[in-house]
């Protein structure tokens, strides 16, 4: 298998993320990986728990070793699955995306045999909930400034 070249870098990436996958009670064993602004590209792996719902998705440890690292924004996002079908995201992986992705982040989908698909993350997650949705609250009467 191989990828357009400016993915390819992702894509062994997320296959060794996916070799070193703990999931033995799904055996779905899932690679990701982050490109940040700054260019570098963080990898993660599925990790389950047999407290089932302690589980974590590949998405999710790919963006922790990014926030670990110190970069905070995501440009684009790589999946790569074992399955015959089409593998996207979760739910909760995509809200954890939209913390530090634009919605115009490539999400690019892998099989065994290649690409499957390219969506944004805005198509993933429409009129979704994000750090911009906060805005920048009024301080209330009588509060301390804010830390940050
Ligand atoms: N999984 C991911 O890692 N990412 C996704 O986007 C979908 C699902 C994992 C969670 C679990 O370990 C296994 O796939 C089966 O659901």
């Amino acid at each position: 298998m191989s990828a357009h070249p400016t993915l390819e870098p992702m894509l062994e990436l997320a296959r060794r993320a996916l070799e070193n996958a703990h999931a033995p009670y799904s055996r779905f064993r899932v690679g990701a990986c982050v490109r940040a602004a700054s260019g570098r590209l963080y990898a993660g792996c599925n990790v389950e728990n047999s407290a089932y719902p302690v589980g974590q998705c590949a998405e999710a440890t790919a963006i922790g070793a990014m926030v670990c690292a110190g970069d905070r924004r995501i440009v684009e996002v790589l999946v790569l699955t074992e399955g015959t079908a089409l593998c996207s995201p979760c739910g909760r992986c995509r809200q954890q995306l939209a913390e530090f992705a634009a919605a115009d982040a490539l999400v690019h989908l892998f099989g065994p045999e290649g690409l499957r698909l390219t969506v944004t993350l805005g198509e993933l997650l429409p009129l979704g909930f994000g750090p911009q949705t906060l805005g920048r609250p009024e301080r209330m009467p009588g509060a301390p400034p804010p830390r940050d």
